[in-house]
């Protein structure tokens, strides 16, 4: 008899037809299935290759205290929670994170989610009401845009970094919400450059309104005390109230998860209306433990941090030497833009073979004809290694 499995699937055919919509417009997506070596590079296809695409800024993913408690905590809790924060997956290691990040942060309290994703489309639903009205940065992560969506809030998207345009669209929508939330990124993902939030707190100020910052790829590595661009925020703005504060433990905390710091009753209030909080098993105790020491390791020593930013800095002005365009990059992020599509593929995959892995990044990721290299600088980076990557790329475009 004939398997009905084996026959052609009709009822699939949209799929194909949407697989193709991608296909044709050159947005098919590709994994590549790496091997990590302990000190930071990948083997792709048996090659060893420089890594410029990871976020693990600090390199703590291969630190030995962080591994070290990382097992402990696999030896004593097992691999998984096993079940929801509220149901039986918080443990007093959950808890102690959360008082840890509460006390680092300066905050009254905080909540860990099992990803960053998660925290901010949790977080955003529960605060943000229909009623009201989100003002948002034009250049805001994915995560951000579907938490705001989610919330089924009128939802405004302001220029890029433009506070004229962001008091322009507060003043035009007075008075018709319940509430005013303002939504940015702190250190954006494609360009490396930072938001404006001192200006941003006071338009929050000056319009009764809450700022929501996600400090994703700052925490760890910007600021004084690298809790991110919030570490130049002055006490005594008193700011604290109006701030709720979104960050993850997926990128310089070498872990997984996220979290959201704020006032207590706004955390109580995530915590019983938030669904990927509720409805989704509280991240593994391995990942709580090794982020709990890799912020242990963050408040003793700077030297890591300071050392990424410097040759962030090294490579940004050796960039701008040979005449690229860095965009308004200010961090550890820096993209090389070519514009062309076409051309920043090839060039990516001409440092590929010269033994670097450098992520092109294209529209839909990026606005039209702005198509990059984005290139991660880690601690697993020297310096003789990134001036070998300038030879490299040299060589590259004196061919392309
Ligand atoms: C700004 C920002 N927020 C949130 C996230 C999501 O964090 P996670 O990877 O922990 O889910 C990312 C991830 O890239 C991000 O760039």
């Amino acid at each position: 008899m004939e398997n009905p499995e084996s026959q052609s699937a009709d009822h699939l055919d949209w799929v194909q037809h949407e697989l193709d919509i991608i296909t044709n417009a050159g947005l098919k997506r590709f994994r590549k299935a790496l091997n990590f070596c302990p000190d930071g590079s990948i083997v792709y296809r048996k090659k060893k290759l420089v890594n410029f695409a990871s976020s693990d800024y600090l390199a703590f993913s291969k630190h030995p205290a962080v591994i070290h408690s990382a097992r402990k905590a696999l030896h004593s809790y097992g691999v998984g929670a096993g079940a929801s924060p509220l149901v039986s997956g918080y443990t007093q290691i959950h808890r102690a994170l959360e008082r840890e990040i509460a006390q680092w942060e300066g905050f009254d309290d905080a909540l860990v989610f099992s990803s960053g994703f998660g925290a901010n489309l949790g977080t955003i639903s529960a605060l943000v009401h229909p009623k009201d009205l989100i003002l948002s940065d034009a250049l805001n992560h994915a995560s951000i845009i579907d938490g705001c969506r989610l919330s089924r809030a009128t939802l405004r998207f302001y220029k890029h970094k433009d506070c004229d345009h962001l008091q322009d669209l507060i003043l035009r929508a007075k008075g018709n919400f319940r509430k005013l939330w303002i939504i940015t990124d702190t250190l954006f993902s494609m360009d490396g450059d930072h938001a404006p939030i001192e200006k941003l707190f006071q338009i929050t100020l000056k319009n009764d309104a809450m700022l929501i910052l996600d400090e994703a790829h700052a925490t760890g590595v910007t600021g004084v005390d690298a809790r991110g661009l919030t570490d130049t925020f002055p006490a005594e703005l008193g700011w604290k109230s109006r701030v709720v504060k979104l960050g993850t433990l997926s990128k310089a905390l070498a872990s997984q998860g996220g979290f959201v710091c704020a006032n207590k009753k706004i955390i109580a209030l995530i915590k019983n209306k938030a669904r990927s909080y509720i409805f989704s098993t509280a991240l593994s105790p391995v990942c709580v433990a090794a982020a709990r020491t890799a912020i242990k390791l963050i408040n003793k020593d700077n030297s890591l941090r300071a050392y990424v930013n410097s040759l962030s800095a090294y490579l940004r002005s050796k960039l701008l030497d040979m005449g690229l365009d860095i965009g308004p990059s200010e961090s550890h992020i820096i993209p090389v833009i070519f514009r062309d599509a076409e051309k920043t593929m090839r060039i990516s995959k001409s440092l590929l073979e010269q033994g670097y892995l450098v992520p092109p990044i294209r529209p839909p990721s990026v606005p039209e004809n702005s198509s990059r290299l984005r290139i991660s600088i880690t601690a697993f980076h020297s310096h003789d290694l990134v001036n070998d990557f300038l030879l490299k790329l040299k060589l590259v475009l004196s061919q392309n």
